[in-house]
């Protein structure tokens, strides 16, 4: 099973993805994860990154299309992807459907989140992440356990995004209105396309998916 779960920044694509990870052994492809690999690593794809990131613009479609391939070729064939954050224009969508056709794969499910943009923000500023083991926290949504220890490695160490402030997810979202909201009628004409209500709780969400994808 192949899906692409879209919707604008702080939609919650990334704590879903995990639950597809945990649950049905699913692998995540989250390009905006790979290209904050490629800062951290400080290479040349990085340091071009870097700068868009911090921006909340978009990187290059056939580039993008580029990385993401090699990272597919890692994945054994018989593992589902979650595609998170990719595609995000229509050229993109275009070149997804090379990318999975070229390797014998075809395209399942999209699920898109569906979010009221006003409460993103604030999901997005109190969004943090574990340091060692890159789980996913919210200073009100979704908080550790136990206070400042991650629940999954033990680590005290979170980190946050340079790109979480408002306003360049001001920009992140108004990309995500001009180009990516307008590929969706491509996988509509498709039957492809599931809604979900992702101003529900994170556990509702989950549910949701789950009763699409079982
Ligand atoms: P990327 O990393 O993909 O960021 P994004 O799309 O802006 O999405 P986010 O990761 O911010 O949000 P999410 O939907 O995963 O939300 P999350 O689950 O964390 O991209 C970053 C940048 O990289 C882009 O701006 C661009 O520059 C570049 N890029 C990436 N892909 C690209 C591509 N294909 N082409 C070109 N450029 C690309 O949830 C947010 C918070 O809310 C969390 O704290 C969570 O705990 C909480 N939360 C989640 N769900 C709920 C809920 N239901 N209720 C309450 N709280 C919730």
């Amino acid at each position: 099973m192949n899906i692409i779960l879209l919707g604008p920044p702080g939609a919650g694509k990334g704590t879903q993805a995990a639950f597809l990870v945990d649950t049905y052994g699913m692998v995540q492809l989250s390009t905006g994860d790979i290209l904050r690999a490629a800062v951290k690593a400080g290479t040349e794809v990085g340091k071009m990154a870097d700068e868009i990131m911090k921006a909340g613009k978009l990187f290059p479609d056939e580039l993008m299309a580029e990385i993401l391939g090699e990272h597919m070729d890692a994945i054994p064939a018989e593992k589902g992807l979650i595609f998170d954050g990719y595609p995000r224009t229509a050229p993109q969508a275009e070149l997804l459907d090379g990318l999975l056709s070229s390797r014998g794969r075809t395209l399942d499910h999209v699920i898109e989140l569906v979010v009221d943009e006003d409460a993103l923000v604030e999901r997005i500023v109190g969004r943090y992440t574990c340091a060692n083991c890159g789980e996913g926290y919210h200073d009100r949504f979704k908080q550790p356990k136990i206070d400042g220890v991650c629940n999954k490695c033990g680590s005290m160490e979170f980190k946050r995004r340079p790109d979480d402030n408002e306003q360049t997810v001001r920009t992140r979202m108004a990309e995500y209105r001009a180009k990516t909201e307008p590929i969706l009628p491509i996988y509509d004409t498709r039957g492809l396309v599931s809604r979900v209500d992702g101003m529900a709780s994170i556990a509702d969400v989950t549910d949701a998916i789950k009763a699409i994808v079982d």
